[in-house]
């Protein structure tokens, strides 16, 4: 982040403006808005700017720029149309220690205008460094839409109530569990619609609703966080990180999923590696409780969904025991998306008909599966965990008739930037793992392909087979049993 984000106050403040055409008269009407001391330095102010210092709204000083107008400002924005003044201007702000900004011209700026979403007290700025304004022109429009009108005045609402609220819930937990119902429940419609008296009921019942919360239980949300990508975040997962005081976070969960959390709220990590460092299921179990019964908010985030190779039965059993409300948010698990990336059918009409997703680790490591049914012609199944064990599983299937030319793909990393997929095949597939140095995370698929789905596959998919042994007579009918492998 180069340019950092501030909102800058300016009652009463000095801000300089210079120059009288369109682009000056753009910034001016923006800083209308605020409650600055505008002075205009324009020889030629076209006629809204003349209008502005007319009505008083501005100082209009009709000379040619010179560094003492700096003097008693503490922002200066530019637009003379001329290069050289434009340029000289800044140099002269810059060497006094003022904020400039040049528009258009962000070599010779100190600062720079975002675009504003205006619901005052409530203002959102959107910039993308210069980079793409039409992205924030994009950002802003739907901002527009969807903000209601006159959430300003919900926003201004609520500054009213902060004193009475505070003394009333003193308890600063229990204080933003409350202000969440207000602000998302009846009193916020209430207010948005100005019906003042359905408002204030709605803040009483909601008021005596706080003092019972004073002797509530937490509650637990298990949430599925999906593979990686925060887009495929549900809206649920969103809602529930938000409402989070202490987030208790998988290993395979995107650090970036973190930022739709509060920014205060308590991080607890409990991640477990693969045969490493690990919090013991017992353990979290027993945060998971101790947290729920402080009274605590908790979003229990989990890779993938939480019922799939994710253990949350367990915590589920836990928390219910315990009396704590518990919620599970599904999530979009590792196969479904790393088989959307690579645009694999996990079904196919007439070919596959059953689709099945196993582990390739155990409690005690080797995987102990239906090998013969997994072997049957037809079956496509997803190996969750299944890397290291690779070598056993395939054993496995080719010796419970399993054809080795089997085709497999494997998505390494998926949906994150430094996704990898290979096809290739049953036979193959140790060799594959160990080549092209898969470590996973990693989702195997066995028995699925494109081309049975009438598709081709895509390019980003790597093909792997391994090299065959060469013949080192190439008419190796002069000889056939001097083979060498090279
Ligand atoms: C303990 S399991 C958790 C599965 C998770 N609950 C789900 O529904 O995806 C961990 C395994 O999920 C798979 N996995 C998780 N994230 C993945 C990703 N981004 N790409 C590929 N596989 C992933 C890997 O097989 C990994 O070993």
């Amino acid at each position: 982040m180069r340019y950092f984000p501030l909102f800058a106050d300016l009652e009463n403040a000095g801000v300089l403006v210079v120059g009288g055409g369109e682009q000056a008269t753009q910034k001016v009407r923006l800083l209308t808005r605020t409650r600055a001391r505008i002075t205009l330095v324009a020889e030629t102010p076209n006629e809204e700017l003349a209008g502005l210092a007319g009505s008083g709204r501005l100082t209009l000083d009709r000379r040619a720029f010179e560094p003492a107008m700096l003097e008693g400002h503490r922002f200066v924005y530019v637009a003379t149309g001329d290069d050289a003044t434009d340029r000289s201007i800044s140099e002269a702000a810059q060497a006094r220690g003022l904020p400039v900004n040049v528009v258009d011209k962000p070599d010779l700026s100190t600062f720079i205008t975002p675009a504003i979403v205006d619901r005052t007290p409530v203002t959102v700025a959107i910039g993308t460094e210069g980079a793409a304004p039409i992205i924030a022109r994009e950002i802003k429009t739907k901002l527009e839409t969807w903000l209601p009108a006159n959430l300003g005045r919900l926003a201004l609402r609520a500054q009213h109530l902060r004193d009475e609220i505070a003394r009333h819930v003193p308890d600063m937990r229990l204080r933003r569990r409350l202000w969440e119902r207000l602000l998302q429940g009846p009193f916020r419609w209430a207010v948005l619609a100005g019906r003042d008296q359905d408002a204030d009921k709605a803040l009483e019942t909601e008021l005596l609703a706080a003092r019972g919360d004073a002797h509530a239980r937490g509650r637990v949300a298990l949430i599925g966080c999906g593979p990686g990508d925060p887009d495929l975040l549900t809206l649920k997962a969103v809602q529930r990180l938000q409402e989070a005081d202490v987030l208790v976070v998988d290993r395979l969960v995107n650090p970036k999923i973190l930022d739709y959390a509060r920014r205060d709220a308590e991080r607890i990590y409990v991640g477990k590696t693969p045969r490493g460092a690990a919090t013991s299921q017992v353990e979290i179990n027993r945060i998971l409780v101790r947290e729920g019964l402080a009274g605590k908010v908790v979003a229990r985030l989990k890779g993938g969904d939480p019922f799939i190779f994710g253990r949350a039965s367990e915590e589920l059993a836990a928390l219910e025991e315990a009396g704590i409300a518990v919620e599970v948010v599904p999530g979009v698990t590792a196969a479904h998306a790393c088989a959307a990336r690579i645009a694999l059918p996990v079904t196919m009409r007439e070919r596959v008909r059953q689709f099945s997703v196993v582990t390739g680790t155990t409690a005690d490591g080797e995987p102990d599966l239906d090998w013969a049914a997994l072997a049957r012609e037809g079956t496509a199944f997803a190996i969750y965990m299944g890397v290291a064990n690779a070598p056993l599983v395939r054993a496995k299937l080719i010796e419970a008739g399993a054809d080795p030319a089997t085709p497999v793909v494997i998505v390494e990393n998926g949906t994150l930037p430094n996704e990898r997929a290979f096809a290739t095949t049953l036979g193959d597939i140790s060799d594959c793992l160990v080549e092209r140095a898969i470590k996973g995370p990693a989702v195997i698929f066995v028995g699925l392909d494109w081309a049975d789905a009438g598709l081709k596959r895509p390019e980003a998919v790597e093909t792997y087979a391994r090299p065959r042994p060469r013949k080192l007579f190439a008419n190796s009918h002069i000889n056939p049993r001097v083979e060498v492998e090279l």
